[in-house]
């Protein structure tokens, strides 16, 4: 980019910046995620760094907070409401304490203390003489909005401080005298439960008002209301974190200490941690974990535990530097659509999808999003050209969920269907929202057939992946799946990329996999609708091809599981003369092993399974299962039998012990099966 270039864009993304935090810290409203908003500050970042030039005064790089409401009166803090530097990954945790012992060397192995991170407003409370007297909100740090009248609402809050358990010596004094005759300042977060969340966004939707894009948000909103029953109403929370006032403790893990002590909640996973890598896997367990907790949790927040160290360390810009927030990975980024291209999957099914610039989402590049169909193109108006915000929930693939339209360029460019396949130049059919190309010889379908043929779920041959695929197709060394069983070495040897010996390796890999059970042969067959599940499904009702073969729609739609669309799509699927040629053809190479009549020892017993197996690859371990005539399952539920755990079993353990679901280990598994 130019930096003639540079300035427009340094210019448009400032005007979203600024409209999104206006919203977020003034309007308290959420029009996108903290995490997209994260990205297009990085992007501007980057930018203004690349041409420092064009940094101005008002580049929301450069500036701390935001206003307070008019309607509440201003309050001065006597001691700033900073905010934490945020870390996202191992690494930059490692970073933060290497920082830290550049400025004070003990820094490198000092006690650590951890909290949870809540996903709220943060508070400031002051007592005088043990009674409630102000709560304010943070605002821009220095002065915030006195909300102490709602605040009172709020029953997890006291109105007086008693100490309602023993301290140790050096506090007990202190913190009597100052309930008697000082000033006691606490900060904590406001928070809501993410049911009430859910039931008060229920009723604001009924009435027609105002919907919260998340807990935070109500959260705010309701401390911030100019009538304190509404606030009532609302059931807020109050966890405490920390006292700003000297109370004679030493670590922060004693302010929590006193906290309890006075009649605050504080967060009970709380610890003191003695490396990093005990930090690492309490943050992996609280990942783990948080989807259950009753309220949203956004990271952890990590402190020098000894206070005087923490003090030495000081501050840089608006946040100390004795403390961070380890955020969980944003699983949002915001890039560019270069291209929007077409993919013709084997059921000639056409799909859109996006070409990015590569961007990194929860640790991975990211350069390419499925846009599903047109009308989903239609729905988010994406257009060539545009900035957009790319999700990846978990391990599924990314797509994209918003268009940032303020950032579009003028040159976008509008994305049509065309009539015709790309590949075949066949005319397309619309089904529903999916255009199909129904020519069974377009090249493009036949490719991805073949690559579904060879894949783990099917025949499963090693070593023979797409672009083998391509070369052979390329060669005229097939025609269709059951030519590769008729490959020779020599046929493949002069092949680019091939070998001798590679040649002998994929030839032999080849003809180990000639016999293969009824499902898998089922489901390679690539029949439009039957997917895994199903062909398992239709192998134990039919036991075997020839029944199957035979079966009429009615028959079919008799069958557990099986609707009228799969059954039309089967009878279809063999009823045509070159489906059977084909069948007739493969089975000259291939021996279907037919499903043993449902007796194995685990008839009836269903298995989860989590974690690493090591010597057994999931897909494995699910086929000894099945092939013993159990189930397998992706939940925990009451009607499961056993959870297997591998190594770093996942949350599925925390539902077996919470369902009490029998856990067993993997040589207890191999035994069984
Ligand atoms: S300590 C220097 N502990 O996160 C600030 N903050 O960006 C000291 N927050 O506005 C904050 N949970 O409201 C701390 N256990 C926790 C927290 C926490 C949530 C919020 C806090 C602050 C923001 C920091």
């Amino acid at each position: 980019m130019d930096k003639k270039e540079a300035k427009k864009r340094i210019s448009k993304l400032k005007k979203v910046i600024h409209y999104h935090r206006y919203l977020y810290h003034v309007r308290d409203r959420q029009e996108i995620s903290d995490a997209v908003l994260d990205s297009l500050k990085h992007e501007l970042k980057k930018l203004e760094d690349q041409f420092p030039e064009l940094i101005t005064p008002d580049s929301p790089t450069q500036r701390v907070g935001g206003k307070a409401l008019r309607a509440f009166k201003k309050v001065k803090h006597r001691v700033p409401m900073l905010s934490l530097e945020d870390a996202f990954s191992s690494e930059e945790m490692q970073d933060w304490l290497s920082r830290g012992a550049k400025i004070e060397s003990a820094t490198s192995r000092a006690e650590l203390f951890s909290e949870l991170k809540f996903d709220g407003l943060a508070l400031s409370l002051i007592y005088k003489n043990g009674i409630l007297e102000r709560a304010a909100t943070r605002g821009n740090g220095n002065t915030g909005e006195n909300v102490t009248q709602n605040v009172k609402t709020i029953e997890a809050i006291p109105l007086k401080l008693e100490i309602h358990a023993p301290l140790s010596e050096g506090m007990k004094s202190k913190v009597g005298h100052l309930l008697e005759r000082g000033l006691i300042e606490i900060r904590g977060e406001v928070m809501i439960t993410k049911k009430d969340f859910e039931k008060i966004n229920r009723n604001q939707k009924k009435e027609g008002k105002q919907i919260y894009a998340n807990p935070r948000n109500l959260a705010a909103g309701s401390v911030r209301q100019l009538n304190p029953a509404i606030t009532r109403s609302r059931h807020l929370d109050f966890y405490a974190y920390g006292i700003w006032t000297d109370v004679g403790q030493k670590k922060h893990s004693q302010e929590h200490e006193v906290l309890s002590t006075l009649g605050f909640k504080t967060d009970a996973r709380a610890r003191v941690i003695g490396s990093l890598k005990e930090l690492f896997s309490f943050q992996k367990k609280i990942a783990r974990e948080r989807s259950r907790f009753d309220y949203e949790v956004d990271g952890i927040v990590v402190v020098i535990n000894d206070n005087a160290l923490f003090k030495k360390l000081g501050i840089v810009g608006k946040a100390p530097r004795g403390s961070i927030a380890f955020k969980f990975t944003p699983k949002e980024a915001t890039t560019i659509i270069e291209d929007i291209i077409l993919q013709v999957g084997r059921t000639g099914a056409l799909t859109p999808v996006a070409k990015l610039r590569s961007v990194k989402i929860g640790g991975v590049a990211v350069s390419r999003a499925t846009l599903h169909n047109e009308d989903e193109i239609r729905r988010l108006d994406a257009r060539i050209g545009d900035t957009v915000v790319v999700g990846r929930a978990g391990d599924v693939i990314p797509d994209i969920r918003k268009v940032i339209k303020e950032l579009r360029p003028p040159r976008a460019k509008i994305f049509h269907m065309p009539r015709r396949c790309p590949v075949c130049n066949s005319i397309l059919v619309q089904g529903g929202v999916i255009l199909r190309c129904k020519n069974r010889e377009c090249p493009a379908r036949h490719r991805e057939a073949l690559c579904h043929f060879v894949s783990k779920k099917t025949f499963d041959i090693d070593g023979l992946g797409p672009k083998i695929i391509d070369a052979l197709l390329d060669n005229g060394l097939i025609q269709d799946a059951a030519d590769l069983f008729e490959l020779k070495e020599g046929d493949l040897a002069p092949l680019e990329r091939f070998g001798e010996k590679s040649a002998k390796n994929l030839v032999r890999s080849i003809q180990s996999r000639r016999s293969i059970s009824l499902a898998k042969f089922i489901f390679s067959l690539g029949i439009l609708h039957a997917g895994e599940e199903t062909t398992i499904d239709l192998a134990e009702h039919f036991g075997s091809l020839q029944s199957l073969g035979r079966a009429t729609k009615e028959e079919l739609e008799n069958v557990l599981n099986i609707g009228e669309v799969v059954a039309k799509s089967i009878v279809e699927w063999f009823e045509s003369e070159q489906n059977q040629k084909f069948l007739k053809k493969l089975l000259k190479y291939v021996t279907v092993k037919s499903p043993k009549k449902i007796k194995g020892k685990l008839v009836g017993r269903t298995f989860v399974l989590t974690g690493g197996l090591e010597s057994l690859t999931r897909d494995e371990a699910k086929d000894r299962i099945r092939e013993a005539g159990g189930d397998v399952s992706e939940t925990v539920s009451k009607n499961t039998d056993f959870v297997v755990i591998g190594s770093e079993p996942g949350s599925k353990l925390d539902d077996a012990k919470r369902l009490g679901v029998k856990i067993i280990d993997k040589k207890t598994f191999l035994k069984m099966v």
